[in-house]
């Protein structure tokens, strides 16, 4: 049947990247037909398991009728308790669940629908670069903003560098997207930086969404600290996704200052029903187990087998000749690609072809070239696998 209408998507779809990962997921496909045994190490989805206390949980909340009902979208009275008493343990920082506390399904979600409470056509967003491509993409560009990109630089330590931000654009600019820990380059904060951001807030007149996911994925002594403890003007995003190894689960929360927390609720009760109470419960009963800035053990288990993991490959990568950091936090290892390689995505290929699958930095936006990621999302056995099959293509 010939259909006689046109179908047109909106324009704002236009604006969005083009799909650069279809060529490496083809050259997956076609790997995998040919009977490689693939080594992916590519995407950031924890390979560990929801810990117990947080299963068995669910499995009973999921039984109690009223949990079986609609959800509110700004998260239940005892989600936004856990929230806010997890904020008070953690990062010693009071927080009013009547109105600066509320859920999203994921932090995915709050860091895009953020945007659509704030941001005019036209208006200008501070973007990360390379950075989680939803800033630009899914916030700014579906909302008809403009991103204005932050070059993440090594000679920066992966910090947006203030002073290189022309005034004329700091004057315009609404919003700021900021993660550290960061996806992907693993870099962090200190604080003296989040002061001097917050003071260019403050200056200019923005705010931050301060995205921190990896907050609890951090080595050795290091404890990432909330920008609200900097200051409560801004908002910080946070979810149980890497947390509590629960991606599957699509719940978090963003916490912080009521005037945007209320536009975030204004939106997201236009769009969804919220995330189920019974998971609900069971991400609180992960909360509660915090009693001080400590992680507890359910976090620590997963941290520890992450740091052996994250010592193996760095060591490995170096000695085959391939330079490479350790990095504070987060559960990914970005590293230039070896010198000689032509580009990101054409040295990913070349893996590809040994079963060896990582993420090319230009994913991550044009800042990224140069570099790869690798997600710490297999076992040792395979982490040091992978490794034999990189000597064999870059040696
Ligand atoms: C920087 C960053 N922000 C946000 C997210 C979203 O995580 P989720 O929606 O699972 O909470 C991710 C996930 O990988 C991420 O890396």
């Amino acid at each position: 049947m010939v259909l006689s209408i046109k179908i047109k998507f909106a324009e704002r779809v236009g604006r969005l990247p083009p799909y650069i990962f279809a060529e490496i997921e083809q050259l997956k496909v076609e790997k995998k037909k040919q009977g490689v045994d693939l080594i992916t190490l590519g995407i950031g989805d924890p390979d560990l398991k929801t810990p117990d206390l947080i299963l068995n949980e669910l499995v009973e909340q999921v039984k109690v009728p009223e949990n079986q009902n609609y959800p509110t979208s700004m998260g239940e009275e005892f989600f936004r308790e856990a929230v806010a008493r997890w904020y008070k343990v953690r990062f010693g920082l009071d927080l009013n669940l009547a109105n600066e506390v509320t859920n999203v399904l994921g932090g995915k979600e709050g860091v895009a629908n953020i945007a659509r409470a704030f941001i005019n056509p036209g208006d200008i967003v501070l973007c990360p670069n390379p950075g989680y491509p939803v800033y630009a993409n899914g916030a700014t560009k579906l909302c008809d903003g403009n991103p204005h990109i932050m070059p993440l630089k090594k000679e920066n330590n992966f910090l947006p560098d203030l002073e290189a931000i022309s005034t004329k654009i700091l004057k315009k600019a609404k919003m700021m997207y900021l993660n550290y820990p960061n996806n992907p380059t693993g870099a962090t904060a200190p604080i003296e930086y989040l002061k001097k951001v917050v003071d260019y807030a403050d200056d200019y007149n923005f705010f931050i969404v301060y995205d921190n996911p990896y907050s609890e994925f951090t080595f050795n002594d290091y404890i990432a600290p909330s920008l609200l403890q900097v200051n409560r003007d801004h908002i910080e995003i946070n979810s149980s996704s890497k947390m509590f190894n629960m991606t599957g689960f699509r719940c978090g929360w963003a916490v912080g200052n009521s005037e945007i927390i209320e536009g975030l609720r204004k939106i997201k009760s236009q769009i969804d029903s919220g995330c189920p109470v019974f998971i609900q419960k069971a991400v609180a009963k992960g909360l509660n187990e915090y009693s001080s800035e400590k992680k507890p053990d359910i976090v620590a288990k997963t941290m520890k087998i992450y740091e052996e993991r994250r010592n193996i490959l760095v060591r490995g990568l170096n000695d085959i000749g391939w330079r490479t950091e350790k990095p504070q936090a987060t559960f990914y290892i970005w590293t230039q690609i070896p010198k000689g390689e032509e580009n990101s995505m054409e040295f990913v290929k070349k893996l590809i072809n040994v079963g060896v699958v990582l993420t090319p930095g230009i994913g991550f936006g044009e800042h990224g070239e140069g570099f790869v990621r690798f997600a710490l999302t297999q076992s040792i056995e395979r982490i040091q696998e992978a490794l034999n099959r990189i000597e064999s293509v870059i040696k």
